[in-house]
């Protein structure tokens, strides 16, 4: 198999497209937390909560799914970033995390029809009609709107002094809805082939990109399958994406890091494999799901990938990367763990209360 990369250590640094230096290979994962007040802005639980992470080391601290247009919402206490409101909040979380050496990005995002109607204020909105999801179809004017919503709110971030954003197209939310051939149903410019429902995406990439600068790091999340999405067309993009070399990193969540793809499990090849063996032509690659000790991370930066991310070891562990650049053999801590453990790792009560509905993660 080709490789593109020499294995990185987990310690040594890394230079993005853009120029921004990352300086070892732990990215925080976006992690919904629950803990921004009602009107989007930032609170003292979640700056508390991600700083702790800068301090344990984390070379990039991703902030949660951050909410850019009000009818996408979908979590009560959801980061916003759709107003100038939300900029003097994030601007002192920015200014935390550059003070620990880490860099900082938001997450941008739109729940699209799985937007929760009662908290958006209105009947959610899709690519196509759904009526599982209540959702009803933007108009074209709804979707360059909502394309513009993403860009203002990458210069928000870049106005409260982060060094970049990711566009969260995962997880079947609205850009990933666009994405599916599944879900998005739309005989405009906007649906059809697989141009036209990455289209929305493009746009959004190249209207950050000319709206914040060629220095401003940016990064694309994509699920490679499930949530309506083929594996081949994921692969499909991710080539366009690194042809037309507008991002800086792609970050595909594979919920597991070492699994295969659906439906071939025989022949033995990794989903990981699927994105290691490509020409990436600089722009860097990460991958997230059960990186739960050295081990993993060892394992993942030797089959080619230029950076971890951490979801669930970092929320047990403020200083994971600290601990495993130390120790190559440290394990995470096994769950479930007391809610006094989470309070001591700096978790606030809202998240706490969040993780007691991730099943197994917190003691009853
Ligand atoms: C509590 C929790 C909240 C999450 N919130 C987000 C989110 O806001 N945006 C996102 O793209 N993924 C989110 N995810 C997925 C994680 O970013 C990550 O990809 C996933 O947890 C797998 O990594 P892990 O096994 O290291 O936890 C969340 C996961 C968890 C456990």
């Amino acid at each position: 198999m080709q490789r593109h990369n020499v294995a990185a250590y987990p310690d040594s640094q890394l230079v993005f497209p853009c120029g921004k230096i990352m300086k070892n290979r732990f990215m925080l994962a976006p992690l919904t937390n629950m803990q921004s007040h009602e009107d989007g802005t930032l609170s003292g639980d979640e700056k508390h909560w991600l700083t702790m992470r800068a301090k344990g080391q984390f070379g990039l601290v991703m902030t949660c799914a951050a909410l850019v247009q009000f009818n996408g919402k979908c979590w009560s206490g959801q980061l916003g970033i759709y107003s100038d409101g939300h900029i003097e909040g994030l601007r002192s979380l920015a200014n935390d995390l550059r003070n620990e050496g880490s860099l900082s990005v938001v997450q941008l995002h739109h729940g699209g029809m799985r937007s929760y109607a009662a908290l958006a204020g209105e009947m959610s909105v899709c690519p196509s009609e759904n009526v599982e999801h209540d959702a009803r179809a933007m108009t074209l004017e709804e979707v360059e709107e909502t394309r513009d919503h993403f860009i203002a709110a990458a210069v928000r971030a870049k106005n409260s002094g982060f060094d970049g954003v990711e566009v969260h197209g995962a997880h079947g939310y609205l850009v990933a809805q666009f994405l599916s051939a599944e879900t998005n149903q739309r005989t405009d410019r906007y649906g059809g082939n697989l141009e036209n429902r990455s289209r929305l995406l493009f746009e959004i990439i190249d209207g950050i990109r000319e709206a914040c600068g060629s220095d401003f790091l940016l990064g694309v999340r994509l699920s490679p399958e499930r949530f309506g999405m083929e594996l081949a067309e994921v692969k499909e993009l991710c080539g366009i994406l690194v042809a037309k070399g507008q991002v800086d990193f792609l970050d595909i969540s594979l919920w597991d890091v070492f699994k295969t793809p659906e439906g071939s499990e025989e022949d033995g090849k990794l989903l990981l494999d699927h994105f290691t063996e490509m020409d990436r032509k600089g722009v860097k690659l990460t991958v997230a799901g059960k990186i739960y000790g050295g081990k993993e991370v060892h394992k993942v930066l030797d089959a080619g990938v230029d950076f971890v991310t951490v979801g669930r070891s970092g929320i047990l562990h403020h200083d994971f990367p600290e601990k495993v650049m130390t120790n190559p053999g440290f394990k995470s801590t096994e769950i479930p763990v007391a809610s006094d453990y989470l309070r001591s790792e700096g978790l606030g009560e809202s998240f706490i209360k969040y993780m007691q509905r991730w099943k197994g993660f917190v003691e009853d």
